[in-house]
């Protein structure tokens, strides 16, 4: 007999990652709800996702992460909670994990992280409270003793590699290109759905209970000067290469005000100073998503760089 897949409940269903965790969700069988803010139906790109998400058999909730009235309703008809809040707004689950541990049946809690491991990067006076606030967020629900897994996805491939990794630009460029550090510490990145597949598939798994899962796919991870290889030999074109030094970096970094300085802070912490990779992962402490579910189908860097030719 088919195990019965445990009912999750989204939190930023209507967000740029959260529209594809609530796919997978439905798409694996899973019973999904969405906690949804009354806003998001008065924005007509919004009000399409739950539109499609809510027809594809998702159930729609209104309620809102400040709403501890509407949380605890979620909260209580579902097994897992998955939260893909904006960054800035972690903090805002403290009332959510309060609930989470007031109602005591939830099976597995994924909070708003998806990125680097907050507790392994090594930028302390220029986290501009970016990972400090996510590893805040861990302690507390490590010390109500919630369930968890921390899904460490690295970079979204949307983010940073259309313009190869340099700050502002949004396409490759095409004469010259910056390249941070000494070009050799490596970087990953992961396309927000796979990211939202690889998510999805912890949810009933006992081997991510408690457990930090990262993704290291082959072929997403790669450094300044590897990337800037793979972009010419499909353009068949050079690009002229302007090396900027770790301090050059550091000082332009700490004269550009907050937050314009971030794009320079996440390519500083992922290729200067590697926090993507530096480490191995400790088995009693994370997973690797494709060791973990080899089937999964990703694109690859260099797939993603066919689309931007
Ligand atoms: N690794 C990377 O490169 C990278 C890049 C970007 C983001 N991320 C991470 O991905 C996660 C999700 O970010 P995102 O960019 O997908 O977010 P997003 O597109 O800004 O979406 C945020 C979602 O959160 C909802 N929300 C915000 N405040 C809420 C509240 N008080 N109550 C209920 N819902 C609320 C929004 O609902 P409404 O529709 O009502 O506004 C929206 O659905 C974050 O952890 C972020 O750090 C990683």
């Amino acid at each position: 007999m088919k195990e019965k897949k445990s009912s999750v409940l989204i939190i930023g269903g209507t967000g740029r990652l959260g529209q594809h965790l609530a796919k997978f969700s439905l798409q694996l069988a899973h019973p999904t709800f969405l906690l949804v803010r009354d806003s998001a139906f008065t924005d007509p790109n919004k009000a399409q996702t739950l539109h499609f998400l809510s027809t594809a058999g998702a159930t729609l909730l209104k309620g809102s992460l400040e709403d501890d009235e509407s949380l605890i309703k979620a909260v209580k008809q579902v097994d897992v909670v998955i939260c893909a809040i904006p960054s800035r707004q972690v903090l805002d689950q403290r009332l959510l994990i309060r609930v989470i541990k007031q109602v005591g049946s939830i099976k597995r809690f994924i909070p708003s992280e998806f990125g680097a491991d907050p507790v392994k990067t090594q930028i302390s006076d220029l986290d501009c409270n970016f990972y400090s606030r996510k590893a805040e967020i861990r302690r507390l629900i490590e010390a109500e003793g919630i369930p968890y897994t921390y899904i460490c996805c690295n970079f979204f491939m949307s983010y940073l590699l259309p313009g190869l990794v340099q700050p502002g630009l949004k396409t490759p460029p095409t004469v010259k290109i910056t390249i941070f550090g000494n070009g050799t510490a490596k970087g990953v990145f992961v396309k927000e759905s796979d990211v939202a597949a690889f998510t999805i598939s912890t949810v009933d798994d006992p081997r991510t209970s408690n457990k930090v899962l990262y993704l290291r796919p082959p072929g997403n991870i790669i450094s300044m000067n590897e990337l800037v290889e793979v972009w010419e030999s499909k353009t068949g074109k050079k690009l002229e290469k302007i090396y900027v030094p770790e301090e050059e970096l550091l000082k332009i970094i700490r004269e550009t005000p907050y937050p314009n300085n971030m794009d320079m802070i996440f390519i500083y912490s992922a290729f200067v100073k590697g926090d993507h990779t530096y480490f191995d992962i400790e088995s009693s402490v994370g997973v690797e998503g494709t060791q973990l579910y080899p089937h999964l189908e990703y694109t690859t860097i260099s797939k993603h760089l066919d689309t931007l030719l």
